[in-house]
């Protein structure tokens, strides 16, 4: 419940709607909760504030003393250094600062109240229990590489800075300002040089680079994809680089400009580090021209800074506290569709029907809220969707490879109490476990989601977590699903408060905002450029969807009220004494819902654990927590198998169970280039399996928009068409060239699967990125700082997609190249990519290509493509060797089942070749393990790059035997070898062999 001043209000607007809502003479009335039940109040936004009173003039900091130190880190105590400021909450009078030297490159900082009681902890720590905290390791003061410095300074009182030893890098310093620490705001500010490189900070609609005017909130929000604001996931992190110039004298200096990408870049070198802040309050990070100014709505400060020196080894070091990506199933990394509207089981399996008979590999199909029985978790329609029918459905997608996913949304329905043929098992059941988040008063927290009136879990009890797995498992027995999709987990409600308390008998019906395709609600725009292309079309169709835009009035229209004044009032709150104010902290973030309420569209931050903490100081984590209750259900439900999980909201650690998807999108052509940066900054959260609703969400797509993306895509981890409700339908087959376009893609897609299973292998073990950004791959490279329109898949695989529409070339570049460290071969044709004369060059790209490049140095296992995943494992192998510019080349492989959580077998093979002086290639294959079930034949070897024809002819020999010959092309540079299927006995990773031509 929200205050009663603004609930009373609410609850009148619903009495009205009844009274208004019906649809014919012969049908019961029908309510809807009206749209003005997702109001909220009108706020200012600090930022946008002029007036809103400065933190840092207006506070007197705090000042250090009673410093400890040891050889692990020092502890303090911090005392306000003046008068309280109260600005924004109530100012805690003493802190305590601890810092640890975790490991070499790990410092932990930790300023708290000194206070903290059983009471008020949860307002200020963040459990262990819920995330997890780095732990002190084998660092010490003296083998750390960063180092923890302080000092009181008169004006300004306690900062600190901390520096990288083998650098002489300041890499945070709050020096010169004031420390701020009150009981609803947290202000921690940071210097920056000028044009500083930042990423990270997520989830946000942005170009890689941050920039450096942006102001990131971060507040789990239910909203499709607006640009530069808060979206699902909450991720207080960030990488930065540093750039400098090396002289002839070896001396450095910093890079304070951007660079473009036309020039050759040599003699620079850069350096690398990053900065987790872990509190999962609503937060906002201001980046200004010259300062990084955090401020968080409370808990501590608790952050984490990672010396680098690489992007990698930031990664590795942030992964390391959060935890490692998990490895994905291998069918995951199969094709995926799904949309919003396959109304019943036939009209969702004529999808499977038409991918195979336009021989589209499918491995997965999917299933929205459509299948659910009135949009019911855990409970499907008995006529549309029902269990006997689908348990068949599934038995035939499964006897062909197939699996299969439906949406759980994160809201469970509230039966209508006075109604026993609406009672619903799943309530019942986590009611009577304590499974659900309550009012401050202890009555249940009734929201408004799909279904009606909804309940939420509360995460935070063990029995809660117990009940979703008995749904999981009772329900899996009914329907034996593949994996889970979680949506709505913001978590999403679509009206302020506990709406649904006493109006349960109102039983709504439909949510308080038209569907997409309902009248009045315009999704059927013509797709994008369609007036560039079909002017004619263009104009009649401008016409009939302005007709179609004018509102019509409709049975459940019972919200009106615009303001026609011109000014606006912004409720204002001031801090109370040692009082919270969580519905309205006095300072406002820039949320995007609403009216930057934090209680619209999502469940209030009064809602309240039943251990008493308050959604307040928990928000951002609801996604994350149902992530992990889904995985632990979903291997409860199907044992010793990975589970499948794709989740809308996430949080640091995430990754550890989940993948995730950019939900929400539209059909633009900039949606798809978002795409990129936004799995890129998922690749530094530790969440590598992410991909976008391909072709588009919201509108509708089109052809070309379709054929560049599907072929997109196919290079993310995953890979998932999917449409919203009432839009044009946008499944492969729906156009002969992309139809055409997505196999070709999807034919280099298989081929590497093997290569991008590895590297989630490696992911998992070791926290490198899949999805790498062109920065990282070539760190002295200070032009790339802000490439984003193209990708490398690993380390060996370029993408350069068309990103732009009715574009038939694309501009990119190939790094190292004109700076003759690197080379690079056309996926297609082989080819040596020829130097161009400079480093941003144009490619052909017609519809239907994607410019792929294989990066010299690499060797790649590949397989073949087949409908799906499970039967692609079954083709036979192939090497591709990729010469580099000193001649030789190396790939890993790592095969395990593909599916059991702990494989009980597994085989890694190591690859490497070499040129000799005289011209002789070898290819040393070596093999570690025992799994044997892909020890399957060796079709061919192709070298690329090889610059003369072998001086030994064409002979083979594979450990000293003769087993074939090999052909050159001299034009392409390409050695094949072929007809190996039996040299190796049938089995190319069966043992260790040496190949020389
Ligand atoms: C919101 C999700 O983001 C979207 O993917 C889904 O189709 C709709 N909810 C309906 O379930």
């Amino acid at each position: 419940m929200r205050s009663p001043s603004v609930f009373s209000l609410l609850l009148l607007a619903p009495c009205l709607a009844i009274a208004q809502s019906s649809t014919a003479s012969s049908v019961a009335a029908q309510f809807t909760v009206p749209a003005s039940a997702d109001d909220g109040v009108t706020l200012l936004p600090n930022v946008a504030d002029p007036t809103a009173p400065n933190a840092q003039v207006k506070c007197p900091g705090y000042t250090a003393s009673k410093v400890s130190t040891s050889s692990i880190g020092l502890a303090a105590h911090l005392t306000l250094a003046g008068a309280a400021c109260n600005v924004y909450g109530t100012d805690v009078h003493d802190l305590d600062l601890k810092v640890e030297y975790q490991t070499s490159s790990r410092l932990h900082v930790n300023i708290r109240p000194s206070h903290i009681t059983s009471q008020n902890q949860s307002w200020y720590l963040l459990s262990t229990d819920y995330v997890p905290a780095g732990s002190q390791g084998t660092g010490s003061m003296t083998t750390s590489d960063l180092t923890f410095s302080w000092a009181n300074t008169p004006d300004t009182g306690f900062g600190f800075n901390v520096t990288r030893n083998s650098t002489g890098d300041v890499l945070f310093s709050t020096t010169g300002t004031k420390l701020v620490f009150e009981n609803q705001f947290i202000e921690l500010v940071t210097h920056q040089q000028e044009n500083y490189n930042l990423y990270g900070l997520g989830e946000v609609i942005h170009g890689l680079r941050l920039g450096n005017n942006l102001t990131r909130t971060i507040y789990a929000a239910d909203v499709g994809d607006p640009i530069d604001s808060n979206l699902y996931g909450s991720h207080p992190f960030y990488l930065q680089t540093k750039y400098f110039e090396v002289g002839s004298d070896n001396s450095t200096t910093l890079v304070m400009e951007q660079l473009d990408t036309t020039e050759a870049t040599s003699n620079y070198t850069s350096s690398t580090h990053g900065v987790y802040f872990r509190n999962a309050h609503g937060m906002e990070v201001l980046l200004g021209a010259n300062n990084v100014t955090w401020r968080t709505l409370g808990g501590s400060i608790d952050l984490y800074f990672f010396s680098g020196p690489t992007q990698r080894d930031v990664t590795h070091q942030y992964l390391n506290v959060i935890g490692m990506p998990m490895l994905q199933n291998y069918w995951g990394f199969g094709f995926h569709q799904c949309r919003w509207g396959y109304q019943n089981w036939s009209v969702t399996e004529d999808v499977v029907d038409n991918y195979a008979r336009f021989g589209i590999p499918l491995e997965t199909i999917w299933n929205d809220i459509d299948y659910m029985f009135q949009y019911r978790d855990f409970d499907n329609d008995p006529v549309r969707f029902n269990y006997s029918d689908g348990k068949a459905f599934l038995q035939r997608l499964h006897s062909r490879g197939q699996h299969y996913v439906p949406i759980i949304d994160s809201a469970i329905y509230v039966p209508d109490p006075t109604n026993a043929s609406d009672a619903y098992q799943p309530f019942n059941d986590g009611n009577a476990t304590n499974s659900f988040l309550l009012n401050p008063d202890g009555s249940l927290y009734i929201g408004e989601v799909w279904p009606g009136y909804t309940v939420f879990p509360d995460w935070f009890q063990a029995s809660a977590k117990a009940w979703w797995k008995n749904q999981m498992v009772t329900w899996h027995q009914k329907l034996p699903v593949d994996g889970a999709w979680i949506d709505m987990s913001e978590v999403s409600s679509f009206c302020v408060g506990s709406c649904g308390t006493g109006n349960l008998t109102l039983n709504p019906v439909h949510p308080p905002f038209k569907l997409p395709g309902e009248p009045g609600n315009v999704i059927y725009d013509y797709p994008e450029g369609f007036n560039l292309i079909n002017a004619t079309e263009a104009a009649s169709a401008s016409s009939a969807s302005q007709a179609q835009a004018t509102p019509t009035t409709t049975a459940t229209a019972t919200s009106s009220a615009t303001s026609s004044s011109s000014t606006t009032s912004y409720l204002r709150s001031t801090p109370t004494a040692g009082q919270r104010n969580i519905n309205y902290p006095p300072y406002v973030i820039n949320h995007v819902q609403g009216n930057h309420d934090l209680a619209v569209h999502a469940v209030s931050p009064n809602a309240t654990h039943h251990n008493g903490i308050q959604e307040y100081d928990v928000h951002n984590l609801f996604g994350h927590q149902i992530l992990q209750a889904t995985y632990a259900a979903l291997l409860a439900a199907i044992p010793n198998k990975r589970p499948f999980v794709i989740g809308r909201s996430t949080f640091p650690g995430s990754g550890t169970v989940a993948g995730h998807w950019g939900g929400d999108n539209a059909s633009k052509f900039y949606y798809m280039y978002f795409s990129i940066p936004q799995a890129l900054s998922f690749s530094l959260f530790g969440i590598p399996m992410f991909g976008v609703d391909t072709c588009g969400f919201n509108g509708n797509s089109d052809e070309e928009l379709c054929n560049r993306w599907m072929q997109l895509s196919a290079f993310f981890p995953f890979y998932r068409n999917h449409n919203v409700l009432s839009a044009n339908s946008q499944e492969a087959y729906v156009w002969g060239s992309v139809i055409d376009a997505t196999k070709i893609a999807m034919d280099v897609r298989f081929q590497l699967l093997p290569y991008l299973y590895t590297l989630f292998y490696y992911a998992h073990t070791q926290g490198d990125t899949v999805m790498r950004a062109l920065a990282w791959e070539f760190p002295n490279d200070p032009s790339l700082a802000n490439a984003d329109r193209q990708f490398f898949l690993g380390p060996s695989i370029l993408v350069t997609p068309v990103l732009t529409q009715g574009a038939i070339t694309v501009d990119g570049v190939f790094p190292g190249l004109v700076e003759g460290t690197d080379t690079y071969y056309d996926w297609y044709n082989k080819s040596p990519v020829a130097v161009p004369s400079r480093k941003n060059t144009t490619i052909d790209a017609p519809l239907g290509h994607i410019p792929v490049f294989i990066r010299g140095s690499s060797i790649l296992a590949t397989q073949q493509m087949a409908m799906t995943t499970r039967d692609a494992r079954n083709t036979s192998w192939s090497i591709i060797v990729a010469t580099g510019v000193d001649g030789t080349a190396s790939g890993s492989l790592y095969l395990d089942d593909g599916e059991s959580l702990v494989p009980k077998a597994t085989k890694m093979v190591s690859l490497s070749s070499s040129t000799s002086q005289n011209g002789t290639l070898s290819l040393k294959v070596s093999v570690s393990g025992s799994y044997t079930s892909l020890d399957l034949a060796l079709a061919n070897v192709t070298f690329l790059g090889v610059q003369s024809p072998p001086s030994s002819g064409a002979a083979v020999t594979i450990n000293g035997r003769a087993v074939a010959n090999a052909t050159y092309n001299a034009a392409s540079k390409v050695l094949s070898v072929t007809g190996l299927d039996n040299a190796l006995g049938g089995k190319a990773w069966g043992g260790n062999w040496t190949l020389t031509v």
